[in-house]
């Protein structure tokens, strides 16, 4: 009975077995079994090799000329370092040998990277809006791509890419190591209403990957334009009967804001004999003769549009 007890003992001695592969591994690769070797000839050579299920490696056993036999790893389906950093299998081997002798070996794979991950902006279309003025320095926004890749591979330096505009490039400063925009130019709303940037992030693998996005800035007005006046056209002089309603100049405003800060007011601020009609806000203001005598004003400036008569 003791004897049966102890038919089959794991007496084959296996060395723990360590691989460092890289995930680019073409499949068919070979990694030979150092601890899977039996010097015995004959009946007591190695008999058979079995693997632990695994899903990339199968068992090759190869013969030599004398007889002996050594196992080696077939690499049969493409690694992936994201997926799976190590695996462990186990070898298990019996010879043939009586009594039989089985043994077990751990296999431990560690999988290395490749660069095969290009980095990736969370967001492939960045919007931000800055007031004008904004002083240098002032944070835009940061980017922020990432990269699952390790180590140079999964560093990533950003750069604006050809398709951003050196003006913009003027106006605005890309932390390589960051991704932080920030100001460093002049932002005048009256000049560019929105800046488009191109930025790519790349990492530092041998043969590097990039990853691209674009940003948007728009540029918000602050009343930083005065009113412009500009006389189109007038009298110097005006005969002291000239009629009622007679144009004597025409008046220009304009300012390079926009919405409110746009809107202008005009008030003749000294006693004259003139008043000043605005047809629409946005056109040329007429200054007018005072209206003296009213009741000989028709009411209609002299393109036809109806105005309200100045009260005195
Ligand atoms: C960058 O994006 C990644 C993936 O979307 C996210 O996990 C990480 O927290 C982000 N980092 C920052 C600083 O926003
Ligand atoms: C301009 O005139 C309008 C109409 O009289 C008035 O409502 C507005 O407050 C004025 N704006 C300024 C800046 O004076």
């Amino acid at each position: 009975m003791r004897v049966c007890l102890y038919q089959r003992i794991p007496v084959l001695l296996f060395l723990p077995s360590l691989f460092l592969i890289t995930e680019s591994a073409a499949p068919g690769s070979r990694f030979p079994l150092e601890s899977a070797q039996d010097q015995d000839v004959g009946t007591n050579s190695l008999r058979s090799y079995q693997l632990s299920s695994n899903e990339h490696f199968v068992l090759n056993i190869q013969t030599r000329n004398d007889g002996s036999k050594f196992a080696e790893l077939v690499l049969e389906t493409p690694l992936d370092r994201e997926q799976q950093k190590m695996q462990e299998m186990v070898l298990t081997s019996v010879d043939g040998g009586s009594p039989e002798r089985s043994g077990t070996a751990l296999i431990t794979i560690t999988v290395l990277d490749a660069n095969d991950n290009v980095p990736v902006f969370d967001q492939s279309v960045y919007r931000a809006s800055l007031v004008e003025n904004a002083p240098r320095g002032t944070l835009v926004l940061k980017l922020n791509a990432t990269d699952l890749d390790e180590g140079p591979n999964a560093d990533i330096t950003y750069s604006f890419t050809l398709y951003t505009s050196e003006k913009t490039q003027y106006v605005f400063a890309l932390n390589p190591n960051t991704g932080e925009i920030t100001v460093k130019g002049t932002i005048d709303y009256e000049d560019m209403k929105f800046y488009e940037m191109h930025v790519e992030a790349k990492d530092k693998g041998q043969h590097p990957l990039l990853g691209q996005c674009k940003i948007v800035v728009d540029v918000t007005d602050t009343n930083d334009n005065y009113p412009e006046i500009t006389v189109k056209s007038y009298k110097s002089t005006v005969n002291e009967n000239i009629p009622v309603g007679t144009v004597i100049a025409i008046v220009g405003i304009s300012d390079r804001d926009t919405g409110d800060n746009g809107k202008v007011n005009l008030s003749i601020n000294q006693q004259v004999p003139f008043w000043y009609l605005s047809v629409y806000d946005s056109l040329p203001i007429h200054l007018m003769r005072k209206c003296l005598f009213s009741s000989s004003f028709n009411g209609r400036d002299f393109w036809g549009h109806r105005v309200n008569r100045p009260t005195f």
